[in-house]
């Protein structure tokens, strides 16, 4: 009989990039995986940043559960419901700025493309600026802002018009800006795809300067670092600078396809109704999964654990480094680590051999050089442990 892998190999477009040959999981459970091949695998990617909870937590499955058996859909633009506005007082209530509003789609893409409308919109500005390096998304308007592998926009030019991608150089940003039309600039306050860079606090402080300055909307893009995985609710918080518009997914709902963005009353205001929507944006089920994720994040304190577990695996991490010449650099924010190795294919031999030693890690950055260890936030020391060991061989091998 053939395995998954094989069966997809007929069916599914070769478009689908893989991290792995053949892994194929039946169930997940907490940090746990459990594989076909009848393995259970310390889950540390979860499922790229997303179960920060865990995987299928009592909480969510219940709450999706009794939403089910209620309300599947019926959209927003045909009756308010009660999971689409509980979800937003939430949100609101752990924004950064006060009175938020907040815009419900499916995916990151679809947050980053409702924010930079929302730019262009409120501004009637035209130009956005991107910071050289950042991964925003692979939808059209997502991908102009995109050049963390120039492979992901091979082939799709021309893009979106009047998109600037800047380095991140305050007198470099200031030289566009100060040509005036920009609507808006867009960044990763630590990089995802691009290899897990934290941002400089001058740099994000200096950018809000800027835009304050010449009238420019700051887009945190809180996609792959919100929701707690960095120690704080949202990355941006440790550099002490309120942004404009917040674009959120990934952790948002542990695992139901949700993104959305927030942004002061004042400025949700200038945006008109039926100016954007979406059928599916806010699904019932997909808000009522959110809401037990933000429940579970603050009755867990989870935020102050990953904190903690975010320290004591990097200095673990950097004590690998000391005794490992391999490892080029460690760096992060609360469990939102990467591991630089300066070199892709040791990465590929560490993955590999650790996910058949039961561990899940997988990489990030251009050229895939960094491996980046993103554990549900409700992840124990035991299971730290355990991770650290099954990667210290591999490095040792690789
Ligand atoms: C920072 C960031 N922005 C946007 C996206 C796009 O999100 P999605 O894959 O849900 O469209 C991602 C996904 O990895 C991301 O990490």
């Amino acid at each position: 009989m053939k395995n998954l892998t094989e069966r997809g190999k007929e069916v599914l477009s070769p478009v689908l990039g893989r991290y792995f040959a053949d892994f194929e999981v039946d169930k997940g459970e907490g940090c746990y995986l459990f594989g076909l091949d009848g393995k259970k695998y310390l889950d540390f990617s979860s499922g790229i940043a997303v179960c920060v909870i865990g995987h299928a937590h009592p909480n969510v499955v219940a709450a999706a559960q009794a939403q089910t058996a209620k309300l599947i859909h019926i959209c927003i633009g045909i009756a308010s419901y009660e999971p689409y506005i509980k979800l937003a007082e939430e949100l609101a209530e752990i924004a950064p700025f006060k009175d938020a509003q907040v815009f419900l789609c499916q995916s990151g893409s679809e947050a980053v493309e409702a924010a930079i409308k929302l730019a262009r919109y409120s501004s009637k500005k035209t130009g956005l600026a991107a910071l050289r390096g950042g991964f925003h998304g692979r939808t059209l308007g997502a991908l102009s802002l995109t050049t963390s592998k120039m492979k992901y926009r091979d082939g799709y030019e021309p893009l979106v018009p009047d998109v600037h991608i800047v380095d991140p150089d305050l007198a470099k940003i200031e030289q566009l800006f100060k040509q005036g039309g920009i609507a808006g600039i867009i960044l990763e306050p630590i990089t995802g795809e691009g290899g897990y860079r934290v941002q400089s606090k001058e740099l994000i402080q200096g950018i809000r300067k800027l835009c304050d300055k010449y009238n420019v909307l700051l887009i945190a893009d809180e996609i792959q670092s919100g929701f707690g995985r960095t120690g704080k609710w949202f990355a941006i918080e440790h550099f002490g600078v309120i942004p404009d518009i917040i674009c959120m997914a990934k952790g948002i709902a542990s695992g139901f396809p949700l993104g959305g963005i927030m942004a002061p009353a004042a400025l949700m205001a200038k945006w008109s109704p039926g100016s954007h929507g979406g059928t599916y944006g806010g699904n019932p089920v997909c808000c009522a999964a959110a809401i037990a994720t933000i429940k579970t994040i603050k009755q867990e304190k989870l935020i102050d654990k990953a904190a903690e577990s975010g320290r004591y695996l990097s200095s673990k991490l950097k004590e690998l480094q000391a005794a490992q010449p391999k490892i080029k650099e460690v760096r992060g924010l609360g469990l939102m680590i990467g591991v630089d190795f300066g070199e892709s294919n040791m990465v590929k031999k560490v993955i590999n051999e650790c996910l058949a030693n039961g561990l899940v890690i997988i990489p990030t950055g251009a050229d895939g050089t960094v491996i980046r260890f993103i554990p549900p936030l409700i992840v124990s020391r035991e299971e730290i442990d355990k991770a650290l060991k099954i990667f210290a061989q591999a490095v040792s091998h690789a």
